[in-house]
């Protein structure tokens, strides 16, 4: 058994977890998770306010992990860190804190990439959400389909051509009067929606694509957006239209994404699908894929909440299969705005 040092500051959350790992596989020993609320009164995250909150954080959260789990960073097989995709100076709080204390410490150090770790999240939730599998991670930043046949082996689907599935909730939340982050206030508002009232087209989605053809798989929300942008200007007691606009957003998005995963699982004949991300908190979405992927005979492993949003224990759990392949960063490890995926394998 070993224990390995998960950090994670690459958007608003700053976070810090241990996660120990076994032939059986990884089990979460500490996982602290501090949010920025800050963000909120600026309807976004602003990335100077985002490095200075992850400065004053970083220490008190990763003392507290270590403490919970009852480990010193002695006890840690590694430091494993999110250098990239996201806010650059975000990453360089968890990037050059993880250094100083993997070299004060002589301990290795493992850049790992956050959407990776979003592939390993669920994995921490459910034993068999392991590859082979089609993932669809569908996050504030980021909207990707994946074919995983193997651990460190990724081949790109298809993702979205403009809007991230998160930020379209946060956008669509924003036309409708809602907090930031919108999502999940979206999904309770299309609760009480009628879904017949606004029913906007599925963006991307015809019939007529075939494999081979990037429409296949890619997506696109930013027309959805617009749409629901003209059905907010055109309505004339948006109090009353509010909830039947969010269901028609949200059934037009989740039908498409559950679309291009039922498509994704018959080309490549997989049974399961893992969802990653904050979007994968939404329930709608869950369902109505549990309810696609159920025809075909297949599982849908979807995270916990903790685990669907930015977490360190999914960089610790990724972190272990890089160190279990031999796998360590050297001290010019540096952290990047954006970054392809490892392990990418060029399409079949
Ligand atoms: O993965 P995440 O925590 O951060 C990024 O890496 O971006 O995802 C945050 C995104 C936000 O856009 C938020 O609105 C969305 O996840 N989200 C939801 C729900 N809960 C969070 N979207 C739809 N329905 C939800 N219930
Ligand atoms: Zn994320």
């Amino acid at each position: 058994m070993s224990v390995l040092l998960g950090i994670e500051t690459s958007c608003d959350e700053t976070s810090a977890s241990v996660v120990e790992v076994t032939p059986a596989g990884a089990r979460i020993r500490s996982l602290v998770i501090l949010s920025q609320d800050v963000h909120a009164i600026f309807g976004g995250v602003v990335p100077e306010i985002a490095s200075r909150a992850h400065l004053t954080a970083i220490v008190p959260v990763v003392e507290h992990a270590l403490a919970s789990a009852g480990v010193t960073l002695d006890d840690m097989a590694a430091i494993a860190v999110t250098n990239a995709p996201g806010l650059v100076g975000a990453l360089l709080v968890g990037v050059s804190y993880a250094k100083g204390i993997a070299a004060a410490r002589g301990r290795p150090l493992i850049g790992v990439h956050h959407m990776e770790g979003h592939l390993f999240a669920t994995s921490l939730d459910h034993a068999d959400a392991v590859p082979p599998f089609i993932a669809l991670l569908v996050s504030g930043g980021h909207t990707l389909l994946l074919d995983v046949p193997a651990w460190g082996r990724y081949e790109r689907l298809g993702g979205t051509r403009d809007d991230a599935a998160g930020e379209a909730f946060d956008k669509v939340g924003k036309l409708l009067g809602l907090p930031y982050p919108g999502g999940p206030h979206v999904e309770r508002l299309a609760r009480e929606g009628d879904p017949a009232r606004h029913r906007f087209s599925r963006p991307m989605l015809r019939r007529d694509q075939r494999p081979g053809d990037p429409e296949y798989y890619d997506l696109s929300f930013s027309g959805l957006k617009t749409a629901v942008r003209l059905a907010v200007e055109g309505s004339t007691d948006l109090e009353r239209d509010r909830a039947h606009i969010a269901r028609g957003f949200q059934d037009a998005l989740v039908d498409t994404l559950v679309a291009k995963v039922v498509r994704a699982c018959r080309e490549r004949g997989r049974t399961r699908v893992v969802l990653g991300g904050g979007v994968a908190c939404n329930g709608t979405l869950v369902a109505a894929m549990r309810q696609g992927v159920d025809s075909l005979g297949g599982a849908v492993f979807a995270p916990t909440a903790r685990l669907a949003t930015d977490n360190a224990a999914m960089i610790a759990a990724a972190g272990a299969f890089h160190l279990a392949r031999g796998h360590r960063d050297s001290w010019d490890l540096n952290a990047h705005a954006s970054a392809p995926i490892p392990g990418l394998i060029p399409g079949g």
